[in-house]
Order: structure tokens, then sequence, then C-alpha cells
């Protein structure tokens, strides 16, 4: 793998692509969701989002005009295979084909995730996530596009953030497919390791030549007081949101800890699997986890304000965590995956002045070049968005983007965070140069 530090945007299928039913697309459980009266903010769905899959050159252009080295996305599964199981659909896999060689001719890297939660519906009426057999399917699935795409990626990961997958689709039925029972979410959680400790090893029997990777989410987690029923809520915390999903892939066992109250059933040679070495780990970080256990809680600090998510900004965070992992991991190199700020952005006069959220991108680079100085490998960065998209539960009153999209006109136009972002990348390549390496 190269060592260049990446500047990168990402995205995800279900978010930007819309074209829902078009082109041999099969539905996914996102699509049922969205369309369930009630499971998101004014009904909004993803049929159309940003008309990505209609618009993907004139995205690829705005990619390009960031200078960013890199592009994260994540290929629609029921898009490139319909059912979740037997026949592929040409114009899906086609649609891909072609956004790779766009990038690629444009000189952008593409870092593809397999698993961004659009799991094709047909699999969820066989019990989806739920199910072992989803896991081999996942693997199948795994082993397609890496034959097709594998030798042009920059990397490759199994899941995006499969915490959410397991705990907002199956613990508490924010997300699709919408289930609340935590015991369930343990039991997923360990189906979707599973899956992506048979998709690693469906894709080095493919000899898939680019780094092969998960992406996982992650907090620092800070306890409110010291008293020690804080103090032991944080641990456990930390054990169910970071260690939950380290530790099966870095030491092969979950971890244990007295609040922990669900562990899955597991099969025997299931560690063996999900501890497949990684050539890389994606983080994604957006805020640290408080712990407290006053009624009322103690509230956070909030020194530095919250986002439109009503996220609390924290940058600190994100330092504590990634040297934290490096203290108690064998880490391979590390991407940030996904970071960024969602703003209740206006556009006035063709421009969005969205200062908040260039100071929260500032502190973020901040801390990363920290945990770089403290040994962390840290190989790029991704902003999360590229442009504004359908944020799931919350559909499309959230912008994350870079890019302001007119839902009515789905023109984009890049906010001053876009300007200011490809200024950062300018800078830190022009210093690298500078410095004789590829380190930005
Ligand atoms: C992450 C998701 C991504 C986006 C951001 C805001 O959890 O991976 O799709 O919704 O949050």
């Amino acid at each position: 793998m190269s060592t260049q530090f990446q500047w990168g945007v990402a995205t995800a299928a279900y978010q930007i692509e819309g074209a829902a039913a078009e082109a041999g697309r099969g539905p996914s459980i996102w699509d049922t969701f969205s369309h369930t009266l009630g499971k998101t903010q004014n009904g909004d769905t993803g049929d159309v989002a940003c008309d990505h899959y209609h618009r993907w050159q004139e995205d690829v252009d705005h990619i390009a005009s960031l200078e960013v080295d890199a592009y994260r996305f994540s290929i629609a599964w029921p898009r490139v295979q319909p059912l979740g199981s037997g026949a592929w659909n040409p114009a899906g896999l086609d649609f891909y084909d072609r956004l790779v060689d766009g990038l690629l001719a444009k000189g952008i890297q593409p870092h593809v995730t397999l698993y961004h939660w659009d799991l094709p519906q047909a699999l969820q009426d066989r019990g989806g996530w739920a199910a072992r057999d989803t896991a081999q399917r996942f693997a199948e699935y795994a082993a397609v596009m890496g034959r097709r795409l594998g030798d042009r990626l920059a990397t490759l990961a199994t899941h995006n953030e499969p915490w959410c997958t397991a705990v907002l689709g199956h613990g508490t039925g924010k997300f699709a497919p919408g289930y609340a029972d935590m015991a369930l979410a343990a039991q997923v959680s360990h189906h979707l390791l599973v899956s992506h400790g048979l998709a690693m090893a469906a894709l080095r029997a493919e000899s898939v030549r680019c780094p092969l990777g998960i992406v996982l989410n992650h907090s620092s987690v800070t306890p409110a007081t010291d008293s020690p029923a804080d103090q032991a809520l944080a641990r456990t915390e930390y054990a169910q949101f970071v260690r939950w999903f380290m530790d099966p892939i870095f030491r092969g066992r979950y971890p244990v800890d007295p609040g922990i109250q669900h562990y899955p059933k597991m099969a025997e040679g299931d560690m063996a699997l999900i501890q497949a070495p990684l050539d890389f780990l994606g983080v994604n970080f957006y805020a640290r986890i408080w712990a407290s256990t006053a009624v009322p809680p103690v509230p956070a600090p909030r020194v530095l304000g919250v986002t439109d998510m009503g996220w609390e900004i924290y940058p600190q965070g994100l330092y504590d965590l990634l040297t934290g992992l490096h203290a108690q991991y064998k880490l391979p190199p590390v991407y940030i995956t996904e970071n960024g700020m969602a703003h209740a952005d206006v556009l006035t006069d063709g421009q969005v002045d969205d200062e908040p959220r260039i100071d929260y991108v500032r502190r973020h680079l901040d801390v990363l070049a920290a945990a770089r100085e403290q040994g962390v490998d840290l190989r790029g960065y991704f902003y999360w968005s590229l442009m504004d998209n359908y944020e799931w539960d919350s559909g499309y009153a959230k912008r994350f983007g870079l890019l302001h999209v007119d839902y009515n006109t789905q023109k984009r136009t890049p906010k001053r965070s876009a300007h200011w972002y490809r200024e950062v990348v300018r800078q830190c390549r022009a210093l690298a140069a500078a410095q004789g390496s590829g380190h930005g």
C-alpha cells in the first residue's frame, strides 16, 4: 500500500443514487423502511436522492474540482444482484464499472464499501442478517465485486459501521429493517462479523489485489464524573461500542464486561474467520459518548457546541480514540473514512457560508496531525459527505455536504467549506512535495 496520505470525500449508495426502481435494481430494506409510514422524517425516501445514478459524471467532475485524491462510495447490492442471490444485473455492474473508470480517468482513487446498509429485500424476506445464511450470500457478492473491480480500487471494505446495522437496525428499530430486540442485535452483529470474515476469505481466494478492510464507527467515551458508577458505565459503553467489533477482529473474542447483557451464539471456527488480518481499518468518527449514571444524566459540557444532528463537537475525542486504539491493538494502516458535520446551511445569492463546518473539520484535522505524531499510521481522511444527501431516518433535513444540493433542481453548489477543503488539500500536497515525501 502506498504510504501517501489521501484526501477524500465520501458517500453511500442509498443516500445519493436514487433510480431506486430503475435498470433492474431490486428493492432494498431501506426502500421498504423509508416507505413505511412514520419511519423517516417527512416520510422522505431515497427514491430520487441526489439522482447520482444519472448525474454521476457531473458528480465525478465536482469531486475532481475539489482536487482530492480519493472518493469513497458504496455499491448497492440490490443494484448488482437484485435478489441478493442468483442472477446478476449487468446494468448495475456496468454502472459501477463506469464510475470506477470515470474516477480513475480523473486521477481519483476509488475506495469501495460493499455494504452500506442496503440489504436486498429478498434476503430480508429470508431472515436478513438474523439468518446466518445471509453471511454466505454476502461472501458470494463480495467475491463477484472483487473479481470485477478489485484490480482498479484503492481499497475495498466489507462493511460500513456494522454497529449501526446491528443496534440501530435490530436493537432499537431506528434504522432498517426496524427491529427492537437487543438480543437479536447481538446475534446480528455476530453474523455481520462472520460475513466480514467469509468475505475476506473469498476476496483473498480471488487474489483481489487492493487492500481489504472494514469500516467501524468509533467514539471515545468520557465518564461524566469520577464516581465508580460513571467509570463503570464508561467502560461498558466502550466495550459495547468500540471493543465489540475490535476485539473479535484483533483478538478473536468478544469483550467481557459486567454491563454487557447479550452475547451471540457462535459456531466453531467463527473467531478464526473473523480474525482474518486486515490490510487497513476504516474509522468513522463524529462525536464522543458521554457516560452518566445520574437521573437525569449530567449533561456533557458541549464547550464547542453541537452539530445540527445534536451531536457534541469534541475533536479531542478523535485523538483520544486513535491513540487509545493504537495502544490497545496492533492496528493496520488507518483511514478516517468518515468525519463531518450537519449544519443548517442556507443558500443565499448562490453561496453557502458554512463557517462552523470549516471550524469542525479544521479542529479534527489538527488532532489527526497530533495522533500521527503519536505513531498512529494514518493514511487518509474522507470528509462526510461530498454533497448533501439522504440522511437515513432524518431524510433530507440534515445537510452534511461540501456541496449544497437543491433537491428541486438537483443543482449542486460548492459551499464555502468546499473551497476551503480544496485549499487544505493543495497546501498539504505542496508541503509534502517540499518535504520530498508522500506525507501530507
Ligand atoms: C454515518 C453513516 C453515514 C452518514 C453519517 C452521518 O453513521 O455511515 O452514512 O449517515 O453517519
